[in-house]
């Protein structure tokens, strides 16, 4: 797709917490000419789109409405955040068969309405839901993209930015695999600058410990349980996240995210979407980055693979 001087429109199915987050940074990043909410509950997205409108003088002129499934015959991307979200002690697995089931009707709606450009999935289970919306639509791979890690990886260059009191975007590692349980970092690979962490830790921070390192992957993995526990549900860093990947694709950055995406061979893993690098840019994504993994990190994302293989099998059989 080139968007060149195209007036570019997203649509965002689900305006409950992560779709009218979603909404809101988006008309706060200028990231698009057009956005059209939709939900089942139709007075949501209309009172959403007033009062999304009502800030415009303050943001970056979009042309904002609530509609239906027919606004998405012209939509450069929809992102779908609709769906039961978890309650607290609920696992994203746990949301699978509910899910899939309103998946059905949503990607058949929207195929119907002649779409023809890009999916960005966040709804969870995402890799299960992502990898639906690739069947169900029958659109080429490259345009039908989970959030997968995308989040994970954030919280995870966050929480190490607080550990060696360093600035964020100068944290460089990925957290790959499932979005959830069993997802996993990526030590051997994990950078602050060009150096690696553990190089970093013995030069500038003697008194740290692999106990600490192994907490804050544990922090990040739970970080869901622990927001939902307070407050219900998790939406902004998500919405940033949708974001960055919605820019990535319209303005073609060629941007490295940890996205799910179909794998077909990559780390020997097929069949499936899961959390990996890949190269984001206007055809959706562009590439998957194979990055070298060592042994162990290698056993465990092909567990985190199983585990979803195993939890798509009622879906999917
Ligand atoms: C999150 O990780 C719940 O998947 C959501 O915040």
């Amino acid at each position: 797709m080139d968007f060149g001087n195209k007036i570019t429109r997203i649509a965002v199915i689900g305006t409950g917490f992560v779709g009218s987050s979603y909404a809101f940074t988006v008309m706060n990043q200028n990231v698009t000419d057009e956005m059209v909410l939709i939900d089942l509950n139709k007075s949501k997205a209309e009172g959403d789109a007033m009062d999304l409108n009502h800030g415009l003088p303050f943001g970056y002129p979009t042309k904002i409405w609530s509609g239906d499934y027919s606004d998405c015959g012209e939509a450069d991307i929809v992102v779908i955040t609709a769906g039961a979200n978890q309650k607290p002690g609920e696992t994203r697995l746990d949301l699978i068969e509910k899910n899939a089931r309103i998946f059905k009707g949503i990607v058949n709606s929207v195929m119907e309405s002649g779409f023809k450009g890009i999916f960005i999935v966040a709804t969870n289970p995402v890799d299960i839901l992502a990898y639906a919306t690739w069947k169900f639509s029958g659109l080429p791979m490259e345009r039908v993209i989970g959030s997968g890690t995308i989040l994970d990886t954030a919280r995870f260059r966050f929480l190490l930015s607080q550990y060696f009191d360093i600035d964020v975007r100068n944290i460089h590692g990925y957290i790959m695999g499932e979005h959830g349980d069993t997802e996993l970092p990526i030590w051997s690979q994990t950078r602050i600058g060009s150096e690696h962490i553990k190089r970093y830790m013995e030069k500038y921070k003697p008194d740290g410990k692999q106990e600490d390192l192994d907490e804050i992957f544990v922090n990040v993995r739970d970080a869901a349980y622990h927001i939902i526990e307070r407050k219900g549900a998790t939406h902004y860093a998500i919405a940033m996240g949708l974001v960055r990947l919605t820019k990535a694709i319209l303005r073609n950055e060629s941007s490295l995210l940890t996205v799910s995406t179909l794998l077909q061979g990559e780390y020997g893993l097929d069949d499936l979407y899961i959390g990996v690098p890949a190269i984001v840019g206007k055809n959706g994504v562009d590439r998957i980055i194979e990055i070298d993994l060592n042994d162990e990190e290698k056993k465990q994302l092909k567990h985190s693979a199983n585990v979803l293989k195993e939890a798509m099998k009622p879906v999917f059989q």
